[in-house]
């Protein structure tokens, strides 16, 4: 339904159709229901009618006649509403009594002891027709045919119709109202509710009450103070994270300052060298703080700027370290890859999952030992998996909770990252539904980050 319709109307519609729709029907059923009775019981009388005639038909030496007194004539014929009109006939003499334009049923159907009824037409009119059979103790056949205008019946009908309609009609409209003013009285609570939430200041997210919300609102108010609430909780992470990094950018830009006036103060070039050399590792910890910071705010969900597709994780992986090899060599470090040739595919952001890998080798070197070992690992089974691995001090167990806290360093870490590699790592595992653990490796001691795609992955892997 892509035009929206009140309620009201809705119910309205929903309620009218098929009740006009079975009124309709019974209407139909009960018109001829009623007409069967309406003819039963006019019948009789015609019939009674026509009975009363047969006494006007006599013998005299073996001839049938006709007698009929003007009065019986006249109480035959008395009818406020009708005009009545009959024909008595001789199968061997042929019109005997009466109006020759009488209808006659066929002569076949005749046999029978019962009257006929049918309807037909008379003087442009329609009529209902009676014919009798008369034995009269001869082998002569004489038929009594009395036929009736439908004024009475037509008006019977219409009597018993609207008897039985309009209290229908009453009764629909009456519902028809008595619903329309339950829905308007149930929806108060809703515009009500409406009113409140559109007087609220944008940082009003209190959740929505719910004492006078009806139990099917209830879903979805719910909902919405689901939603609040998460909104909330984010709007008090953004705001702690923008405060964090105003304050970390803050630092290497005041070092920046500092150092450009300590070289401008230089008259001599040489001189002014250790403060350049300075305001060089500060311009590269600022890039870097921006790097992080931006692949922070790529890495999270409410951002989309991600795009997860089935990608190979082996080459993903093989070629990242491949880019890591030379800064390991610079602390004369050895990393190796341990994966294979077939390719083992993956849900996942190509650019997300190289940070993710470039931020725990990032950490390998930074925080391994001088000389050291760092492999890096891709298992199929059980489930396709990343392994980064180093023989370095390893992070301590009361540790490695906080370590994935955002701007959060262990006290007395080495270089000057600003804490936020494993946070991003944490996001983007997050974000491909991928489980992270910490642990430290088993032989050495050193620090193991394994990274478990979840089996729902995996069905990509079969099905290649
Ligand atoms: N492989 C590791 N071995 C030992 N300690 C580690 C290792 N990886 C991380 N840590 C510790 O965890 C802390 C948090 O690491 P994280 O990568 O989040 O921040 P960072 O390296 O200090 O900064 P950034 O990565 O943003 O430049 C580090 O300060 C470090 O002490
Ligand atoms: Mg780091």
């Amino acid at each position: 339904m892509n035009k929206s319709r009140s309620l009201k109307t809705e119910i309205l519609l929903r309620l009218a159709i098929p009740l006009i729709f079975f009124m309709s029907i019974e209407t139909v059923l009960s018109y001829f229901v009623t007409l069967h009775h309406v003819n039963v019981a006019y019948d009789r009388w015609l019939l009674d009618s026509a009975r009363s005639l047969t006494e006007g038909i006599k013998m005299h030496e073996g001839t049938v006649f006709v007698e009929l007194p003007p009065a019986a004539l006249d109480i035959f014929k008395w009818d406020e509403l009708d005009q009545t009109y009959f024909k008595i006939i001789s199968e061997e003499k042929g019109m005997l009594a009466g109006d020759k334009f009488v209808p006659e049923p066929l002569t076949q159907a005749m046999n029978g002891v019962s009257p006929i009824y049918f309807n037909d037409d008379m003087y442009g009119e329609p009529v209902r027709v009676v014919s009798i059979l008369i034995a009269n103790g001869t082998q002569e056949k004489i038929f009594v045919h009395v036929a009736e205008t439908l004024n009475k019946r037509r008006g019977m009908m219409m009597d018993i119709l609207l008897a039985d309609l309009i209290p229908q009609v009453v009764l629909v409209l009456l519902i028809g109202l008595y619903l329309l003013a339950g829905v308007k009285r149930g929806l108060q609570p809703l515009r009500v509710l409406a009113d409140e939430i559109a007087q609220r200041t944008p940082r009003d997210l209190r959740p929505i009450p719910e004492q006078h919300v009806f139990l099917e609102v209830r879903a979805l108010t719910d909902t919405i103070n689901d939603l609040l609430e998460r909104l909330a909780q984010a709007i008090v992470t953004q705001e702690r994270f923008i405060t964090n990094a105003a304050h970390q950018l803050r630092t290497p830009l005041a070092g920046l300052k500092l150092q450009a006036e300590r070289a401008l103060r230089e008259q001599d070039v040489t001189a002014m060298k250790p403060a350049l050399i300075h305001i060089q590792s500060c311009a590269d910890r600022m890039s870097h703080l921006t790097t992080q910071l931006l692949i922070l705010a790529r890495s999270e969900p409410i951002n989309g700027g991600y795009e997860l597709r089935q990608l190979d994780l082996c080459a993903l992986a093989k070629n990242t370290c491949m880019d890591w090899v030379p800064k390991a060599l610079q602390r004369q470090m050895d990393l190796s890859f341990e994966g294979f040739e077939q390719p083992l595919y993956v849900q996942g952001d190509e650019v997300l999952l190289r940070e993710l890998l470039a931020n725990l080798l990032d950490n390998a070197i930074c925080y391994g030992r001088d000389q050291g070992n760092i492999v890096v690992k891709v298992e199929r089974h059980p489930v396709p998996r990343l392994i980064v691995e180093d023989d370095g001090p390893g992070i301590p167990d009361i540790e490695t909770d906080r370590v994935f806290e955002r701007f959060y360093r262990i006290p007395g870490s080495s270089g000057d990252g600003c804490g936020l590699g494993l946070a991003i790592v944490k996001e983007i595992a997050d974000l491909h539904q991928a489980r992270l653990e910490l642990s430290s490796a088993d032989e050495t001691g050193g620090t193991r980050f394994e990274l478990s795609f979840e089996a729902k992955q995996n069905v990509l892997d079969m099905l290649n």
